[in-house]
């Protein structure tokens, strides 16, 4: 067996393995795609933006919208629907979606996630909905949430409901198009998504009435006579970022077979492995693997989730500890006063997510496993105090 870097071993990968890699496609590709626009002086807001939501439209059976940011789509979704309480929403989840909820002036009220899943915990939202004037659900990771409960939950409770779906372009709930559920499902298109746009957002939804005001709000609210109807952003798209994401886009279904292919062979590798256990994704969905995350069971695996970062580190692996803190532990959030999600903190403090991108080699993926197995077989020779800072 080799030594582990941390005790001391040559590391696995010398020259570092990314935990993301942004999926650009060749430039050529997006200069020829950019030409007419930039030719004639359209530099946002042109054809290229109206392209773009057409091919999205088509694809989720929804209007959509071109936003900058998924966190500006966010903001902007909550502004039109004007909820009339608090929002409930998971705080096992990225801190935009709390942040757009906080912006429109509106105070989060977060939630449980499943231990197993990572989603939001429909049965305790159920018991923090009272008052609320508002649902957010995430699908965490590129995995669907339950978004057919969700969407019950929020039936049964006469309130807006819109999807943090900032992962999950590309993603099925028992069969449904992700974007395709609630008052408006929100994409981001930023570098670490399987559809880049450098940055940008997409809103989907099934409501015109709602299209049309993320559309004025993505221009200050003006609808074009310069008398704007509510306080809106610029959160407009530029033809730059249009003529990326359109071919982005045309290659998201060969992306996201490599991912699943990817997430496949870390589910064979890390099968026997005690104490990993990587999310459970229903047989019924299926993911984008924007995020490939397990769990570290200390007594199990034989050292901390911090431990093993560090160990990874060492051996050049690059990981993210999404999403820890939860927001609800975050400082922008400490005004709430102290709250306690003993199910979310766990999560939080067990989840790391590990490299995964669409030219991620099988290779490498089959070299982090077994890393994975040697780090806990020699587990018992370090202590948490002795492993290597990379
Ligand atoms: C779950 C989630 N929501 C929202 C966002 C914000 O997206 P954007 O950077 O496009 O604003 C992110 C960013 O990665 C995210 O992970």
């Amino acid at each position: 067996m080799r030594r582990p870097a941390f005790l001391g071993g040559d590391p696995a990968f010398p020259d570092g393995l990314p935990f993301a890699r942004p999926q650009v496609p060749p430039l050529e590709a997006v200069m020829s795609r950019l030409a007419t626009s930039f030719e004639a002086g359209i530099l946002t807001n042109g054809p290229l933006v109206r392209q773009l939501e057409e091919q999205a439209a088509e694809r989720l059976g929804a209007h959509v919208v071109a936003v900058s940011s998924c966190t500006a789509g966010l903001m902007l979704t909550l502004r039109a629907l004007d909820p009339s309480g608090p929002v409930v929403l998971p705080s096992f989840t990225f801190s935009a979606s709390a942040h757009a909820v906080a912006w429109n002036g509106l105070s989060p009220r977060f939630a449980e996630c499943d231990p197993l899943t990572f989603q939001l915990d429909v049965s305790d939202a159920r018991g923090r909905l009272g008052g609320a004037g508002a649902l957010v659900s995430t699908h965490v990771f590129g995995a669907p949430c339950r978004a057919r409960a969700i969407t019950d939950l929020a039936a049964a409770e006469g309130i807006p409901l819109v999807f943090d779906a900032a992962h999950g372009l590309g993603a099925t709930h028992e069969g449904q198009a992700v974007g395709s559920f609630g008052d408006a499902e929100v994409f981001s298109l930023s570098p670490t998504k399987l559809v880049v746009a450098g940055e940008g957002g997409l809103v989907a939804t099934r409501s015109p009435d709602l299209a049309e005001a993320v559309r004025i709000g993505r221009d200050y609210g003006n609808p074009g006579d310069y008398d704007t109807r509510f306080v809106g952003l610029n959160a407009r798209l530029s033809e730059l970022h249009a003529a990326l994401a359109l071919v982005s886009l045309g290659r998201l279904d060969a992306h996201l077979q490599a991912r699943r292919r990817l997430a496949r062979r870390y589910r064979e590798g890390l099968a026997g492995l005690p104490g990993i256990t990587p999310q459970v994704v229903p047989e019924t969905d299926q993911s984008t693997y924007k995020d490939f995350t397990v769990t570290v069971d200390p007594d199990a695996y034989g050292m901390e989730r911090d431990t093993l970062v560090r160990a990874l580190a060492a051996e050049g692996i690059d990981t993210r500890c999404y999403f820890s803190p939860p927001a609800h532990r975050q400082r922008a959030y400490a005004y709430l006063g102290a709250r306690s999600l003993p199910v979310t903190e766990e999560v939080a403090s067990k989840v790391v997510s590990l490299p995964m991108y669409g030219d991620l080699a099988t290779s490498a993926v089959d070299r982090v496993v077994e890393v994975m197995a040697d780090l806990h077989a020699q587990a018992g020779l370090v202590s948490p105090a002795e492993a290597v800072v990379a």
